[in-house]
């Protein structure tokens, strides 16, 4: 399983994105994770389509777009004609989440969901065959710096397994490391967030010794 580094744009430099994405790009991350975040879904604000531009104006790295708003249907296109590669919806909140990850598949995007810490395998998986790309939340999402939520993981040991069976790329964001990625690569996460361990560090320091984990 080959490991993908998605580096949360919410927590770089953002008085300095231009340099952040040239830096990230020279150290060959795999995607760029933009956090779009309404302040109703989750109790933040955060990257909008500005973000977005700038960064795929710099850049030929897919971008990866992980709407943390509520009926994200109404912004499916708009992002589509962007450019993201990847775009994850929260099924909690939007009330026709099926219908909305075959849209995302039409406008030629990989369709994700992510999954809340308190949201089950169960409540999901009906839409889990839809998904080219499964993103475990193992903090509460709404804001970069907080602790891994170790309950999680049960649920990461089960989709692992759902993901072989199904073909979708599995990935995990919320306080990752190197140290993290070591453990969960065995569980079949091939995909990860990383945010706070990445830009507190020297980039390719960390990026090396995530690849040397796996
Ligand atoms: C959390 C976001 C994450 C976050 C990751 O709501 O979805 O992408 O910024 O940051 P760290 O790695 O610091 O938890
Ligand atoms: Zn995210």
């Amino acid at each position: 399983m080959i490991t993908k580094i998605h580096p949360s744009i919410l927590c770089a430099d953002h008085g300095n994105l231009r340099g952040e994405v040239a830096k990230l790009t020279k150290a060959k991350v795999d995607y760029f994770h933009v956090d779009v975040m309404d302040g109703s879904f989750v109790p933040n604000f955060g990257c909008g389509s500005e973000i977005v531009k700038l960064i795929k104006s710099e850049t030929d790295i897919p971008i990866d777009v992980h709407l943390m708003i509520e009926n994200p249907a109404r912004h499916i296109k708009f992002f589509c004609e962007m450019g993201a590669a990847i775009i994850t919806i929260h099924p909690e909140a939007d009330r026709q989440a099926a219908r909305t990850l075959a849209e995302i598949r039409e406008f030629g995007a990989v369709p994700g969901i992510a999954i809340n810490p308190g949201t089950s395998v169960e409540a999901v998986k009906e839409l889990l065959p839809l998904c080219g790309h499964v993103l475990v939340m193992t903090v509460n999402p709404g804001f970069g710096g907080q602790r891994f939520l170790e309950f999680t993981v049960p649920k990461i040991q089960r989709l692992g397994e759902l993901s072989q069976e199904l073909g979708f790329s599995l990935c995990v964001d919320g306080n990752i490391d190197a140290e993290k990625v070591g453990w969960l690569q065995p569980m079949g996460v091939s995909n990860f967030v990383v945010g706070t361990a990445l830009f507190r560090e020297n980039y390719l320091d960390v990026i090396e010794a995530i690849k040397n984990k796996t």
